[in-house]
């Protein structure tokens, strides 16, 4: 006999429990810099560098991005709760005076004030179900002292307030 698999509301309470950062991921699409707010984003192993970041079909960007060579994945900061909500919208031009430098590889948008940066090249583009899975190597990487931001249960926290269980 068959169960039935966890509906939408169970696996949306699974995932409320699973406490993440927030990324921006961005690319060029041709001289248009393009992005998202991405949580779905691991690293996979440290040598060779390769991390991974999850996008849904239904984003705007996710056709830019699957097309591009390369993306830049900002890991954000304490500092910047207003950049999280511009690129969680449905904006045309996200990038509307925003600061933000080509990275050094494939020109994909590093954003200033995040808490580390990555430029990297996808290796593997992996169709699944809804959404995409890109398999990235890590060609550039700058760390900064600003603590990360929290994403837990729709909500944003200030990671310099944690406190060790240990
Ligand atoms: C904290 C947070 C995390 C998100 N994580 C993802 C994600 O991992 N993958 C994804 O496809 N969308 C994610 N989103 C949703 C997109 O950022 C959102 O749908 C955005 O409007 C897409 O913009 P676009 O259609 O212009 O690409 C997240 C949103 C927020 C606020």
């Amino acid at each position: 006999m068959t169960r039935p698999m966890p509906d939408v509301d169970t696996m949306k309470q699974v995932n409320r429990q699973f406490i993440t950062g927030v990324t921006v991921v961005t690319t060029m699409d041709g001289d248009v810099p393009r992005g998202l707010a991405v949580n779905a984003f691991s690293s996979i192993s440290l040598e060779p560098p390769t991390v991974m970041v999850c996008v849904q079909h239904t984003s705007s960007t996710h056709d830019a991005l699957f097309r591009a060579s390369h993306l830049a994945i900002n890991i954000l900061s304490v500092e910047q709760l207003d950049v999280v909500a511009r690129f969680a919208s449905k904006s045309s031009d996200k990038f509307a005076a925003l600061d933000w430098t080509p990275g050094p590889h494939g020109g994909a948008p590093l954003l200033p004030g995040s808490s580390a940066q990555m430029e990297v090249e996808i290796r593997e583009r992996l169709r699944a179900s809804t959404h995409s899975v890109f398999i990235c190597r890590v060609l550039h990487a700058d760390v900064t002292d600003t603590a990360p931001m929290i994403y837990s249960a729709g909500e944003f926290f200030d990671s310099n307030h944690l406190r060790p269980l240990g």
